[in-house]
């Protein structure tokens, strides 16, 4: 079976190719209108995807070395994701869709996240747990089968990216600021400042990160380069408040539920201090992460779980629409 993904939940403009398990191929264009407004401006991003879709989609079909009646079927992101940009993708492939006569399945971008670890390793066993750590998600899953997922806990306030972005923007470090915070804090020294963990309580699985965030901005304020404590520093001991309290919610998430594998998706499992401490606490047998290219938005993993939802016939008619607040359970 071969099937064409398709991804625009938010600022990429992903499409891949999946043929029977395998990607076949996989290209995402980054819309870079955005950085200099400091985060994503969703009219310009939906404008983007409507100039974008088809050469992508067209040049993943090229790269995967077939014709478009190759397609067995479509499957494209149904949500979360902003409403306008969602909606590009679902039309184009309805569109498609209906043209070449094949079936379009909606997919959850959350459950796409988590099914790109499958890429990596199909022989990945369930249960286990998942971290997921996006732009706009911070949340523990107990992962038991497909389809049956449990909530154990999740961010009160911003995500574990949302910290990342937000506190570039303080640092004045561009959008989007997970990819620069993690370059910059290389060299610095990331125990140099004691910035707060919120909700570290013995059992607790929630998250918060603004305070965090307000922490920065003060000392921020007051700021000044000396030769005990440089900018690098203050990068470092940011990150490092981050993937502390991930890694001791990981930990706790595991022992409760007594569940012995994790695996970590979204754009935040792309970041190497937050593998490198999950992968020194847990070894490298109980965790797991996507390859670097599937942990941020990509249309493999849609193709991927597209292939999976058809196999296992979960999937809806052309009758869906966009869901902005789409949930997993
Ligand atoms: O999964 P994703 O591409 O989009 C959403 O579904 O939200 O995640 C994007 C988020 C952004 O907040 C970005 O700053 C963060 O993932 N991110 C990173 C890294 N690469 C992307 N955060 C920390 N370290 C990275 N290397
Ligand atoms: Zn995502």
């Amino acid at each position: 079976m071969i099937v064409l993904g398709i991804e625009t939940s938010c600022d990429e403009t992903a499409a891949a190719v999946c043929k029977s398990g395998k990607i076949i191929s996989s290209v995402v264009s980054q819309q870079i209108i955005h950085r200099q407004y400091g985060g994503v401006v969703p009219e310009l991003a939906s404008r983007e995807h409507e100039i974008l879709l088809n050469r992508v989609i067209n040049e993943a079909i090229i790269k995967a070395n077939i014709r478009l009646e190759n397609l067995n079927a479509i499957a494209v992101t149904q949500g979360p994701g902003l409403n306008g940009t969602l909606l590009t993708g679902i039309c184009f492939a309805k569109g498609l869709g209906l043209g070449l006569g094949i079936p379009v399945v909606p997919i959850n971008h959350l459950e796409g996240h988590i099914f790109a670890n499958f890429i990596a390793d199909p022989s990945l066993e369930l249960p286990f747990i998942c971290l997921l750590v996006s732009g706009g998600h911070t949340q523990l899953w107990h992962v038991k089968a497909i389809g049956e997922y449990k909530l154990l806990g999740e961010t009160r306030d911003d995500a574990a990216g949302e910290a990342f972005d937000k506190g570039a923007r303080i640092l004045g470090l561009g959008y989007p600021g997970g990819p620069a915070i993690e370059k910059a804090a290389i060299g610095g020294n990331p125990n140099a400042i004691k910035f707060p963990r919120s909700l570290m309580g013995k059992n607790n699985l929630e998250f918060s990160f603004s305070g965090l965030k307000t922490s920065l901005l003060y000392f921020m304020d007051d700021f000044k380069e000396t030769k005990t404590l440089s900018i690098k520093d203050i990068i470092a001991s940011y990150q490092q408040a981050i993937i502390d309290v991930l890694i001791k919610k990981v930990i706790t998430a595991m022992k409760i539920n007594s569940v012995d594998k994790c695996v970590v998706a979204g754009g935040v499992a792309a970041n190497h201090c937050l593998r490198n401490g999950l992968r020194s606490v847990l070894g490298d047998n109980k965790i797991m992460f996507p390859d670097l290219s599937y942990c941020t938005d990509n249309g493999a993993m849609i193709s991927y779980l597209g292939e999976k939802k058809i196999q296992l016939k979960k999937y809806e008619s052309l009758s869906f629409s966009s869901q902005p607040n789409l949930k997993l359970s």
